[in-house]
């Protein structure tokens, strides 16, 4: 359903918010990415979000809530890092990961003993909150594996069908999921890089962790914190090959290698930026030349990623290199989602 911004719309979350507390699922837009929501105090929701996504339910969902006092009982207790947290951040782009309550759950949150709260900016989201009543347990509205939605079509296209109602509200604005903090402990730890940086949380907070997995691939020794982290994840069809190396290199490995497989007859793509667009030529070989967006303005990449991710399946493509971003404060969410995509495949030049 198109989301008009008039007066009208209310009888639209009225009824979306209805569908959730009698058990239906909504996809809904957050500033992050889509969302899938359901009733995050009913197991039998969870239950519903885990089938529709095809998600394995020992992957758990966050919580969101529109108001500060809807997190006491969700939780055992608050920090004093997360008053902090929470005071800075929401509403926004961050979740928080706190001990769970009695009233959560095991179904929402995988089996654990703690549970993911975010309070999400979007106008649409806080009013389909409200409307339904209880807190809304929300995955990326994807189909699992597959890379996050931005866009109401990008929900059609892969739930169509398995969820009672779609709300739209436009391309989602960052792109990227939010930053998932765990306070459970003494020092807080980034689970997953999103639009708040590391460097905006030590400004805040003094030291941080990162979960190593961030960076590296987790195996059976090094376990990601966020069990969703372990999964290959944001993945397109095609195989993404990440080039890494000074630009020049890049550039030139690239243009070989990629008109290499083109003249082998397979459906090759090259993903870049704004900068080093112009250096793709490759005359008469069909390659799709694919950019991410500007590297003056990381936000822009972040905002395309999951959108030309998207893309490259409905050129089918089969192959696809591309350059790497810095790994600066919005560049580590980028990387961390890119390495995913390319199922670690990282080439150095
Ligand atoms: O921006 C977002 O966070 C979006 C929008 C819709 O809010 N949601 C989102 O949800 O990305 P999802 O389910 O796609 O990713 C949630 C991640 C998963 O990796 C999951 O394992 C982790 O959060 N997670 C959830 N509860 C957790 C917990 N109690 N402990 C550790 N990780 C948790
Ligand atoms: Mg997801």
């Amino acid at each position: 359903m198109r989301l008009s911004g008039e007066p009208s719309d209310m009888a639209i979350f009225e009824q979306a918010g209805a569908i959730i507390r009698q058990g239906g699922l909504v996809a809904f837009p957050t500033e992050t990415v889509y969302g899938l929501g359901g009733n995050g105090l009913n197991a039998a929701s969870s239950g519903k979000i885990y089938a529709a996504k095809g998600r394995p339910s020992d992957n758990p969902l966050i919580l969101h809530i529109a108001e500060r006092r809807e997190l006491t009982p969700l939780v055992e207790n608050v920090p004093e890092l997360a008053e902090k947290l929470m005071d800075a951040f929401w509403p926004g782009p961050m979740t928080l990961i706190f001990r769970r309550s009695a009233l959560v759950p095991k179904e929402t949150t995988g089996g654990l003993d703690t549970v993911a709260v975010r309070m999400p900016s979007h106008p649409a989201a806080r009013k389909l909150i409200l409307a339904a009543g209880v807190p809304i347990a929300a995955p990326s509205a994807n189909l699992s594996g597959r890379p996050s939605t931005t866009t109401a079509a990008h929900v059609w296209e892969d739930l169509a069908g398995r969820i009672e109602m779609i709300l739209d509200g436009g391309p989602s604005d960052i792109g990227l999921e939010s930053t998932i903090i765990d306070v459970t402990g003494p020092q807080p730890m980034i689970l997953r890089p999103g639009y708040i940086g590391l460097e905006h949380l030590q400004a805040l907070l003094g030291e941080v962790a990162v979960d190593p997995t961030v960076f590296v691939k987790p195996d059976a020794s090094l376990r990601p914190k966020a069990p969703g982290m372990k999964y290959r994840h944001y993945a397109p069809k095609s195989d993404v090959i990440l080039v890494e190396g000074r630009t020049e290199q890049v550039t030139d490995y690239i243009l070989r290698e990629a008109a290499a497989a083109a003249q082998a007859g397979k459906r090759v793509g090259v993903l870049c930026c704004d900068e080093s667009l112009g250096a793709y030529d490759f005359g008469e070989a069909p390659v799709r030349v694919l950019s991410l967006g500007t590297r003056s303005r990381e936000e822009s990449i972040a905002h395309n990623l999951f959108d030309t991710l998207r893309e490259l399946d409905t050129e089918g493509l089969e192959l696809v290199y591309s350059e790497v971003f810095a790994e600066g404060e919005l560049g580590m969410a980028i990387m961390n989602r890119l390495r995913k995509a390319a199922g670690y495949h990282i080439v150095k030049v």
